[in-house]
């Protein structure tokens, strides 16, 4: 079991592009795209934050579960109020959301990577992890994995965050919504950088992040995609991968690492932020 996932997420992760495209095969802008540079034969998309605006590009197609990852060089040097997101999103009011968001800093303090899990339009179940690098220098891989039962946040093919399903409790959980995968650069000045207390420098514009090696593999909405019939395609169980029940949820090595994760590196968590909700954690943290 430990080997399997181990394998199909090597071989996802660090494996030639099975499931992978070029960017303008999977991508396309949706926000300022004057800010958005594809170069497909280089493999490699820049993100740019300027004064006049930020910018983002989303997935041509929509998805409902699956493995969605890309490998990001985040803004350098002075990158405080700046957040680069990775994220999957569904459309409308009542909105499911998957967020990989990376607060920037003034040079040479950490990055934080916030997390978050929207189900039907709520949020506020935020995670803040510091990382084991300085994901400025390198391209590092950021993932997210999604079935009935859990999503996965993965850096690097290490969990640093897992949404376990308690539906059984009553609990919202994502998994009918299907959603588009999206990334983005923006100014978020007024909180991203130490608590919003540092404002982006704009001398030191442009501000960029880099992607490359977009990979999904993930069960697609055809067309237009919103019948029924499409989402049991994709819901219907036992047909894909990510069905198997060795991805119900983490095996125990893969347990081990986030709990070293969460240990060393998790530096906020909502569950656990008493003075937030004063009245009472939200329902997932306790049951
Ligand atoms: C989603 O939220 C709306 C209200 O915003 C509510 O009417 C609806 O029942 C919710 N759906 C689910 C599946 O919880
Ligand atoms: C920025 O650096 C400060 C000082 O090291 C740190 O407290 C903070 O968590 C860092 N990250 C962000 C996003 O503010």
């Amino acid at each position: 079991m430990v080997m399997t996932f181990v394998f199909s997420l090597l071989l996802l992760l660090v494996g030639p592009a099975i499931c992978g495209g070029t960017f303008s095969d999977l991508f396309q802008p949706y926000w300022a795209p004057q800010n958005v540079a594809v170069d497909d034969d280089a493999d490699q998309t820049k993100l740019s934050l300027d004064a006049s605006s930020g910018c983002g590009f989303e997935s041509k197609k929509k998805y409902l579960f699956g493995l969605a990852s890309m490998q990001i060089k985040l803004v350098e040097g002075d990158s405080a109020g700046t957040v680069t997101a990775f994220y999957m999103s569904s459309d409308g009011p009542n909105h499911d959301e998957l967020d990989f968001e990376f607060l920037g800093n003034v040079s040479g303090e950490p990055y934080l990577v916030q997390t978050n899990v929207y189900v039907n339009g709520t949020g506020n179940r935020e995670q803040r992890h510091t990382l084991w690098f300085d994901p400025t220098q390198d391209f590092h891989t950021y993932s997210l994995f999604w079935n009935r039962r859990c999503v996965l946040f993965l850096v690097d093919g290490i969990p640093i965050r897992a949404f376990v399903s308690k539906e059984v409790s009553g609990i919202p959980y994502p998994r009918s919504q299907p959603m588009g995968v999206r990334a983005s650069v923006w100014n978020a000045d007024d909180w991203a950088t130490q608590g919003g207390r540092v404002k982006t420098d704009w001398s030191h514009a442009p501000f960029v992040s880099t992607f490359r090696s977009f990979q999904i593999d993930a069960c697609d909405l055809l067309e237009d995609g919103s019948g029924t019939e499409v989402v049991t395609r994709c819901t219907e169980s036992g047909q894909f991968w990510w069905d198997k029940p060795e991805f119900d949820g983490l095996d125990r090595h893969r347990n081990r690492q986030l709990r070293r994760v969460q240990r060393k590196h998790l530096v906020y968590d909502y569950c656990r932020d008493k003075l937030r909700f004063s009245d009472q954690l939200p329902r997932e943290c306790v049951a």
